[in-house]
């Protein structure tokens, strides 16, 4: 089996940040969101992976993710030229899949269960298709499945204004060859995209097996700032503790990773929040859920519920649920109270 993982989307919900960087490299708890799904794709056994970039990041993703030597995986990219949907992503793909199984993760999901049961029993009962679904709040805003009585794939609907059911599908699809006819018969949806979801229907229709399976731990779409934030905080639920750093005074309580090279001096942490490395921290207040990059600055400041990109500099400012770029600045007298901002990279907000 071949993976194919979509890093191809421009990530406009999230910009100011994707102004200068690809949404597939934001980091999660210190890490970018795609190494999570090239691990799982690893951790299932998988050898060869073809990357799909966009013209516009793509230099970025190649250089950040190499090879893929340190996953233990064989990476290719393949250039989409322009944004025409997630099956014509995977259309894209073919020659590099050549025949083989496939299973296509988009590169802006996080699955906590990884994917190495799914790959199994699609290994073992071989299905046409195997899909994903978990329950959801909105429907709305994904692919929506709705199944019979006996647990079957009826229908399968991209963004419905009315949902059938509440089960949305995940970004990991595991398809045989019968992929390449679907894929081939679809026709471009009304926002003018060639939608996975309707490959999948068409395996419906022509009566191929399309296996659902529910997704037993939490799933996250990072798309938005609040998504990252939320999947931030699922990520560091699992943080093993390691201080590496130089901690002097102040009290670390919980799970709370340090960095080599870093140094915090009077600081107050409260974990599960994790500190990248050469990072410099003085009079600070760290909260749960919380992110900080390697190379940060923090001075008199007091944070909670946020992800901080590497090298920022922030003195005396409060801030919650934020997200802050690379390089950013805030200092200057700073609001009363805690603020919640979303900085590029580079950008600096000075108080008066
Ligand atoms: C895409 C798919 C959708 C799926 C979602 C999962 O939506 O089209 O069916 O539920 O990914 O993340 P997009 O995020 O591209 O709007």
């Amino acid at each position: 089996m071949k993976g194919v993982v979509l890093a191809g989307g421009t990530g406009s919900r999230l910009r100011p940040i994707t102004f200068s960087m690809a949404k597939q490299l934001v980091p999660v708890a210190n890490k970018p969101i795609l190494f999570y799904g090239l691990e799982d794709l690893a951790e299932a056994g998988i050898e060869e992976v073809g990357v799909i970039i966009a013209p516009q990041t793509g230099d970025e993703i190649r250089r950040t993710v190499g090879d893929g030597d340190r996953f233990g995986l064989s990476i290719e990219y393949i250039v989409q030229d322009e944004p025409l949907g997630l099956a014509h992503a995977l259309k894209t793909a073919l020659p590099f899949v050549d025949g083989d199984d496939v299973l296509m993760y988009l590169g802006d999901n996080l699955v906590k269960q990884g994917v190495a049961d799914v790959v199994r029993d699609f290994n073992e009962d071989r299905p046409n298709c195997q899909i994903l679904l978990t329950k959801v709040d909105d429907p709305r805003q994904f692919g929506v499945a709705e199944l019979g009585d006996a647990g079957e794939v009826v229908r399968l609907v991209e963004k419905p204004s009315n949902p059938r059911s509440d089960l949305a599908l995940v970004g990991v699809y595991l398809f045989d060859q019968t992929v390449v006819e679907a894929v081939n018969a679809i026709q471009p949806s009304a926002r003018g995209e060639l939608e996975i979801t309707d490959a999948i229907q068409y395996l419906v229709s022509s009566g191929r097996e399309v296996r659902p399976s529910l997704v037993t731990g939490w799933w996250k779409d990072t798309g938005k700032k609040e998504d990252l934030l939320h999947a931030n905080e699922l990520v560091l639920s699992d943080l093993k503790e390691e201080i590496s750093g130089d901690v002097v005074g102040g009290a670390i309580r919980g799970v709370v990773r340090v960095g080599a090279g870093s140094r915090l001096v009077d600081c107050e942490v409260a974990g599960p929040a994790v500190i990248g490395s050469g990072v410099q921290m003085a009079r600070t207040t760290v909260g749960p859920n919380t992110a900080i990059g390697d190379g940060c600055r923090l001075l008199d400041v007091q944070i909670e519920d946020s992800i901080v990109l590497d090298t920022a500099e922030i003195h005396g400012w409060s801030l919650r649920d934020s997200l802050i770029g690379r390089e950013a600045k805030l200092h200057g007298a700073a609001p009363a109270g805690y603020v919640e901002v979303m900085l590029g990279e580079r950008s600096e907000l000075r108080g008066e």
